[in-house]
Parts: C-alpha cells; structure tokens; sequence
C-alpha cells in the first residue's frame, strides 16, 4: 500500500531543511525539488545499495543535473574509514567537481556517514542531500548533521557537524531490508521511547508486530515520529552542547562494545540495543527508575530480536573504551540515564555501580 507522503522539518536558522517520508519517492524528480542546481550530483552508495536502487535515483536526478556521477564505497562498517573518504575525494577531483557539486548519499547509515562528511570537507563544503535506505538510516542517522568516520581507538571520532539540504527516506526500500538490519533499526526507533516520548514506547509495543510485516502505515509513523522527535532535540542544540546528549541513550555502552569487538563484528543497534538496557539498569541502580520499567525496556528490546546480553570484554575493557567516547570530560565517563518514563539527562556513575551493570549483563 502506498502512504501519503509526510514532511517534518528541521528547524535551523539559515541551515534549516525537511524530512520526506513516502513510498516511490527515490525515482521522482519532484522529490529533489527546491535542492541547489548544479552542473553535476555524485551518488555515493555501496555496491549492494547500488544494484537495488541507483537506477531510481538515476532516473530522478537526470532529469535536474546535465551531469549525474556514482561513487560507490566498499559495503560495512569497517570501511567508514579514511580509505573511503578518500576514495571520494579522489573520484571527485579526477571528475573535476566544483564546489556547486551536490552530493547524494544513497545507502544507511554509514554510507551517510562518509558520504556527509566528504561533502563537509570537499572544497571547504558542498551540498549534500540524505537518501536513506535503512531503518536506522531513516530514522536516525540521515537526519541532524552529525558526520563522521571511525577510528580505531574510537567510534566516530573524526568528524564534522553538517546538515544536508533533504533528507528523501523512501519507505519502500525498505522492503528488500535484512530482518537483522530492520532489528537494528528498531533500537533507535524504541530509543525515541524512553528518551522523550512513552506513549510511543507504548504505540511500539502495540505496532511491533506490523513493523516487523513492514506495513508501510505503521512505518510510516515509526519514521515520522522518530524523525519529529529528533528534529525537536536537534533545534535545540545542534552541537550537542546539552540536550542533545539524550540523543546517545544506550550508546556509550554501545559503542564499547562495538569498539571492543571490532566495528562490524554486531551492527550498530544491536549493540545500542543491548547498550539501553544496560544504561536502563544503571538508571534504576542510581534509583531514577524501577525495576518493573527496565524490565518492560528489556522485554520490548528483545521481542525486537536484539541482544539483551553483551560481549564478555572484562568491566576494565568496557571502562576503557567508554572512556574514550565524546561524552566523557576529563576521563569521566558521562551516561545518558532515564530519569522517568520519557525523559532523560546525562550524569556521571561511580566506577563501582557501572562494573555491577556489566557484570550483571554479560555473557
Ligand atoms: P549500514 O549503512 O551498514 O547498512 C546496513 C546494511 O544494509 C549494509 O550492508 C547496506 O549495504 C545494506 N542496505 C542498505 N540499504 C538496504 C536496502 N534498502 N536493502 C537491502 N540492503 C540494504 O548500517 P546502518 O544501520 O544503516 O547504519 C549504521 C551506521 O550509522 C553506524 O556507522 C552508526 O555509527 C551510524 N549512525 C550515525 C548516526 C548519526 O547521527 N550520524 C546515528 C546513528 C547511527
Ligand atoms: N544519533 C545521535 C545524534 O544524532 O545526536
């Protein structure tokens, strides 16, 4: 079935855009309408995106630029990385790509990613649009400005802060999705629940079940809500000097465990997945929560398919790499905590409380 096409903005001053959410948007011109003209637009994707849905977005931007290029990057989360964004780099110069050059990020999250913050970087900044085709993409990562690679002693941590022109998230891509890469997805979309909404939380649990058909009414709203929800935290601090924060619930321990595997070895939300739980627990051990929410927490989280238990690294190695995240100050590790059902802050825990969540939720 095909649903209305939805609109959130983005409210940011001079850098202000909107979010569309529809079926068949990919290979329609008037998707694009309003985005900068230029002698030329660059489609970055990966090969697996690229053969489901490059030609849609070819049929689109033909008719809009006398000039439409493909990069494609190496597919997973061990190449957004230098070699990558190099890689656009030099397909951009030997082009001869001007600072006019719109670029199209066509893929999830990581493809987004390096694609965002070439586009950041090439010629001091050129324009960017967001064509999401996950999830977690769509949901999350094409939308407020955060662009990065990893490094290997830390995720994400090189990186700029630019916001696209568009975001274009075309429900219907995700029909080809991996079930395991929509259970990604599902994490940031219940993380929106306990950050900033509970009657979400509550319409998650009711509508998991469609989600998972991928019935396009009820992904539609998944997306819409999610999309408004960071949209209203992101207008309000697009640096992340504050509230913004929130926004990471689940993800420093998350990203200790993506580090401490190896990027790549558990995708992104599932281990942000197994990440709330454990910032759930710690929430409830510095007596902000109950018992009876955690569990709730935990309880949707798995019927999402997602790990509820983390890897055995040892509670040194977690503390060793959460220390490395960019909310830590001073070698303080800072949490996204649940104070209540819907609403969120950031602290501080003692080393010993932490070591107590780990151990309790490690294999
Ligand atoms: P991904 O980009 O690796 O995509 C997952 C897999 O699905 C890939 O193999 C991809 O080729 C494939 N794929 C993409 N679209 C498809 C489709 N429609 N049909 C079939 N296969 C498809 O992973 P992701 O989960 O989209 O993104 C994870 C990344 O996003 C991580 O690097 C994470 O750090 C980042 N992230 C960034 C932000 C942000 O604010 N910038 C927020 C959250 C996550
Ligand atoms: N995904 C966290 C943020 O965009 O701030």
């Amino acid at each position: 079935m095909r649903t209305q096409t939805e609109r959130v903005d983005i409210q940011l001053g001079d850098r202000s855009y909107d979010i569309l959410i529809g079926s068949g948007l990919l290979a329609q011109s008037v998707s694009f309408d309003g985005v900068q003209r230029a002698s030329s637009a660059v489609i970055v994707t990966n090969p697996t995106v690229a053969s489901l849905y490059s030609a849609q977005l070819h049929t689109a931007l033909r008719t809009l630029y006398p000039k439409v290029l493909q990069i494609e990057l190496q597919d997973g989360e061990a190449f957004k990385d230098w070699s990558s964004l190099n890689q656009i780099f030099e397909a951009l110069l030997s082009a001869g790509c001007d600072r006019k050059t719109v670029i199209y990020a066509l893929g999830g999250g990581v493809v987004g990613d390096v694609a965002g913050f070439a586009a950041a970087c090439y010629m001091r900044g050129v324009p960017f649009v967001q064509v999401p085709t996950t999830l977690l993409a769509q949901v999350d990562s094409s939308v407020g400005g955060k662009t990065a690679i990893n490094h290997p002693l830390g995720k994400n941590m090189i990186g700029a802060f630019y916001q696209p022109l568009r975001v274009v998230a075309d429900l219907d891509t995700l029909d080809t999705l991996p079930d395991r890469e929509l259970s990604a997805g599902l994490a940031e979309v219940i993380k929106y629940g306990p950050i900033a909404d509970d009657a979400f939380l509550s319409w998650i649990e009711t509508n998991l079940d469609a989600l998972w058909a991928r019935d396009k009414a009820a992904l539609a709203h998944a997306v819409k809500r999610s999309c408004e929800i960071k949209a209203w935290v992101v207008s309000q601090d697009e640096r992340e000097s504050g509230v913004r924060a929130i926004l990471n619930f689940g993800h420093t321990f998350g990203h200790a465990i993506e580090a401490g595997l190896g990027y790549g070895a558990w995708l992104h939300g599932e281990a942000v997945g197994c990440g709330m739980v454990m910032a759930a627990d710690l929430s409830r051990r510095l007596g902000l929560i109950d018992t009876a929410y955690v569990d709730r927490l935990t309880r949707l989280i798995e019927r999402a398919k997602l790990p509820i238990r983390g890897p055995a690294l040892g509670s040194e190695r977690y503390l060793e790499l959460m220390r490395v995240d960019k909310k830590s100050e001073g070698g303080e590790i800072r949490f996204v905590v649940i104070d209540a059902p819907g609403r969120a802050s950031m602290r501080a825990a003692p080393d010993a409380v932490v070591r107590d969540v780990i151990a309790t939720h490690t294999a």
